[in-house]
């Protein structure tokens, strides 16, 4: 029998119809034997949920016979039609959406960053545990059959000798001028800044590409950073971390909103060669080419599929769901405190605090 999920969507924004359009694309192909039926729209405004159902094609024939209804939040986290929720509204809100969802019963997997501090993380981290319900941050990346392919050829193969350095940039340049400053990416009141939006995928690169070990078993390491805070908005637009494993390992990172980064993003150096990493958005590693100091043939990857790259997550999802596990072994919740962790120090040592923290 087919893996299903039946899902309620938090937030009818940008990244949930992202995320939406690879559960209907999947409901399509067929090809993965899950099944993901988007059950509930949960929205501030019912007339907005409508739109986002009709602006990202949900129709019968893509979601398997089943017209979503729209709701609030509420009576979403009541919906029980709704076994699992993808939470996909602005960080500060996370919070409190995953608490109400696990006290609904729902398994959850909630946008990156999981929250605002790693405080924040370890308390839905626990209340999951005693709900005994599914959760997991959604960072993507770590779950594109890119990645796993690449980690074969630089862990299992070794095809670039000892890997030494890593360097890897995801900044883009905000319009300062047209985007206002109540804006999620502005303003500190919604967790703005560049640590928490795109500094979390550096340090997802770091992780999964200089480390072959998640979670509590991972390899120790040290981070140094400098930070500089807006004079305007208060918050982060030009972050820069290194990062020091004590295999000797080192990543080279960096993210802002001042100018756009470069590509390729990566570059990820090893005794006999390198792996670049290139794509339009850095979170989505769908292209990657492996160069041999030697002159041998490169070896090149592009994911083709037509998904963006949230279908691996959800698919993973529902995969834990079905064999009853509450956490998943790619991004263990271990791994999300660590990474939450990081970005914690880099904010306190720049002294950016969101008022919430206050
Ligand atoms: N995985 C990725 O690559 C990726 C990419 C972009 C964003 N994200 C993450 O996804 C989250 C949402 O980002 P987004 O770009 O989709 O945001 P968005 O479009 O600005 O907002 C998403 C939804 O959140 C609710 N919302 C927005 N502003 C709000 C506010 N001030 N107060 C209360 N609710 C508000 C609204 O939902 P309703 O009005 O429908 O209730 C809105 O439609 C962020 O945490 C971000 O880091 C992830």
């Amino acid at each position: 029998m087919a893996i299903k999920l039946n899902w309620g969507i938090l937030g009818a924004g940008n990244i949930s119809g992202q995320f939406v359009h690879d559960l209907l694309l999947n409901n399509t192909l067929k090809e993965s034997g899950i099944e993901h039926v988007v059950v509930s729209i949960g929205s501030s405004s019912k007339a907005k949920a409508k739109v986002f159902a009709e602006e990202n094609k949900i129709t019968l024939e893509n979601n398997l016979g089943v017209t979503p209804v729209f709701e609030s939040y509420d009576e979403l986290y009541a919906n029980p039609n709704v076994n699992a929720v993808y939470i996909g509204t602005p960080h500060p809100y996370h919070k409190e959406q995953v608490e109400a969802s696990l006290k609904g019963g729902k398994h959850v997997i909630c946008e990156k960053p999981f929250t605002i501090n790693s405080k924040e993380a370890q308390e839905l981290f626990d209340l999951a545990k005693k709900k005994n319900l599914f959760l997991m941050e959604a960072v993507w990346t770590r779950f594109f059959p890119s990645i796993k392919l690449l980690r074969k050829y630089l862990y299992e193969d070794k095809v670039i000798g000892d890997i030494h350095r890593l360097k890897c940039d995801f900044s883009f340049k905000v319009d300062f001028e047209t985007t206002p400053t109540t804006h999620r990416l502005r303003d500190i009141k919604l967790g703005g800044g560049a640590i928490l939006d795109v500094g979390i995928y550096v340090i997802t690169y770091a992780r999964i590409l200089l480390d072959d070990k998640v979670g509590k078993n991972h390899t120790p390491f040290e981070v140094k950073s400098l930070v500089t805070l807006d004079p305007v908005d208060g918050v982060d637009y030009n972050t820069n971390l290194l990062f020091k494993y004590n295999n000797g390992k080192q990543a080279v990172l960096s993210c802002g909103f001042y100018v756009d980064g470069p590509q390729p993003f990566i570059r990820l150096e090893g005794t006999k060669g390198y792996a670049n990493l290139s794509s339009p958005n850095p979170a989505c590693p769908k292209q990657w080419k492996i160069t041999f100091a030697d002159g041998s043939k490169p070896i090149e990857y592009e994911d083709k599929s037509g998904y963006n790259g949230f279908i691996y997550e959800a698919n993973a999802m529902a995969e834990d769901i079905a064999a009853g596990r509450i956490e998943n072994a790619i991004l263990p919740w271990d791994e999300t405190l660590l990474t939450m962790g990081i970005m914690d120090d880099v904010r306190k040592e720049a002294g950016l605090v969101y008022p919430q923290e206050k």
